[in-house]
């Protein structure tokens, strides 16, 4: 089966929302195959956000990213990666659909960065790049 990389970004960890991610993950069916929690170094965020280098959001971003600490989950499942982003809901919360996790859970902070709480590979490509970013 397919697996997808999904991070709890740290606004998501500070505000124990990591239970609720997983318990969400878990029961549309998907499986967690690995997990770890980890304080991501500058260097590791720059090789995961490799696309968005150059854009005006990419230094918040990876401050933003490198603040606290991330649970990084390896989550298995036939059509995982369009499943989870699916799940997760569009990237601004503020307009994320409700029912999805960033429409249910996440708000605009006036924080310089948007915090949505997750993260989802976009394809499978990025899947197997990322998990061996995260997971080595
Ligand atoms: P990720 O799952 O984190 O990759 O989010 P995404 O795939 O929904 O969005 P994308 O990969 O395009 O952007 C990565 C992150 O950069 C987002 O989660 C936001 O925190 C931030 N970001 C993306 N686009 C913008 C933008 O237009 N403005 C600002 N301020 N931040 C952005
Ligand atoms: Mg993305």
């Amino acid at each position: 089966a397919q697996s997808t990389l999904v991070l709890v970004k740290p606004d998501g960890v500070a505000r124990n929302l990591t239970g609720e991610v997983l318990r969400r993950i878990e029961r549309k069916g998907y499986v967690i195959e690995d997990l770890r929690m980890v304080r991501p170094t500058r260097e590791l965020l720059t090789r995961h956000y490799a696309e968005h280098e150059g854009k005006p959001f990419f230094e918040p971003l990876v401050e933003f990213m490198g603040s606290g600490p991330v649970v990084a989950v390896r989550v298995g499942g036939h059509g995982v990666i369009e499943g989870f982003r699916s799940l997760a809901g569009t990237t601004d919360p503020t307009t994320a659909a409700p029912g999805t996790i960033r429409g249910d859970l996440g708000r605009d902070w006036d924080a310089g960065v948007i915090q949505n709480i997750v993260h989802g590979s976009d394809s499978p490509e990025s899947a197997a790049r990322e998990l061996d970013i995260w997971f080595n």
